[in-house]
């Protein structure tokens, strides 16, 4: 596995191995690598010559009092997962390599970014499409694999590629849990005993409102409710939002009709963990 820490490098080989007409696939990541990132890996994989994965931790996504300086890190494990995972490169920037001094310029979200977490998150997804688009401008990939634990960030991303023409093919991988159910997340790894088990209360919350919705409940009010209430039985459990929003606007809807995400962002302490479901009537 080759290594790159400078931008310019990386971008001349990926110049190179597109003008010998390979291809390139990419799984961006901010690192501390679980079998979530791994399964987009093992997506990326067989459509491509070369794998690419980056990790970098974008200071530009997170806001002045989010968890940048407790984000988790692990470059040796990281690296260790990557070659067992197949990867050709692994991309890792530093923060002055990407946003040197003078660096002035950045991508705006448009309105799939307003609600959900960039309500809550002001000038998140404008971090999120700057950096990716700057990646892919490095990295060149022909195809690009993304989480649909983040689902809003998938359909911002999704809205940049299309609306700026860019050249790649991006794709969402399935939510990989742990066997009780718990989305992986590498924020996981901050959560107490008992915030652990009662982070259950994300994944088996959905699970109840697709069941209502199983046995004919389409009121968006009620479904909503039924969510919060379960939710607000943990103790330990913050909630952020709780939204049932159309799939494809992320607009809000009073009534399934067509298929609706239903998106959790719950605090446990200062872990703040996100998980969705795709519901349809
Ligand atoms: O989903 C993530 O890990 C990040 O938001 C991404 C896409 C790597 C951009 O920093």
């Amino acid at each position: 596995m080759q290594r790159f820490t400078d931008p310019a490098a990386l971008q001349a080989w990926a110049q190179a191995v597109r003008a010998r007409g390979e291809t390139i696939g990419f799984v961006p990541t901010m690192g501390y690598l679980h079998d979530g990132h791994i399964s987009l890996m093992h997506i990326a994989r067989p459509q491509c010559d070369h794998l690419v994965v980056s990790i970098f931790v974008n200071p530009l996504q997170f806001g002045p009092d989010e968890d940048l300086d407790r984000y988790p890190r692990d470059e040796s494990g990281d690296q260790a997962r990557c070659v067992d995972a197949g990867v050709d490169v692994l991309f890792f920037p530093t923060p002055p390599t990407m946003y040197p001094d003078g660096f002035q310029t950045r991508v705006k979200a448009g309105p799939l970014a307003s609600p959900l977490c960039g309500a809550s998150r002001q000038g998140h997804f404008d971090g999120v499409v700057t950096v990716v688009l700057k990646l892919f401008n490095l990295v060149q990939p022909h195809v690009a694999v993304f989480g649909a634990k983040d689902y809003q960030q998938f359909q911002v991303i999704d809205a940049m590629v299309r609306d700026l023409n860019l050249p790649v093919v991006i794709q969402a991988g399935p939510i990989v849990r742990e066997p009780d159910g718990l989305a992986m997340s590498s924020r996981n790894a901050h959560l107490t005993d008992d915030q652990r088990q009662q982070a259950l209360c994300l994944s088996q919350g959905l699970n109840r409102c697709e069941a209502l919705v199983a046995d004919g409940e389409f009121d968006v009010a009620r479904i909503l409710a039924a969510a919060r209430a379960f939710v607000s039985q943990q103790p330990l459990a913050d909630i952020d939002y709780i939204e049932l929003l159309d799939a494809e606007h992320l607009t809000p809807i009073d009534w399934l009709q067509r298929p609706a995400v239903l998106a959790f962002a719950v605090r446990f302490g200062a872990t703040r963990l996100i998980d969705n479901r795709i519901l349809s009537p």
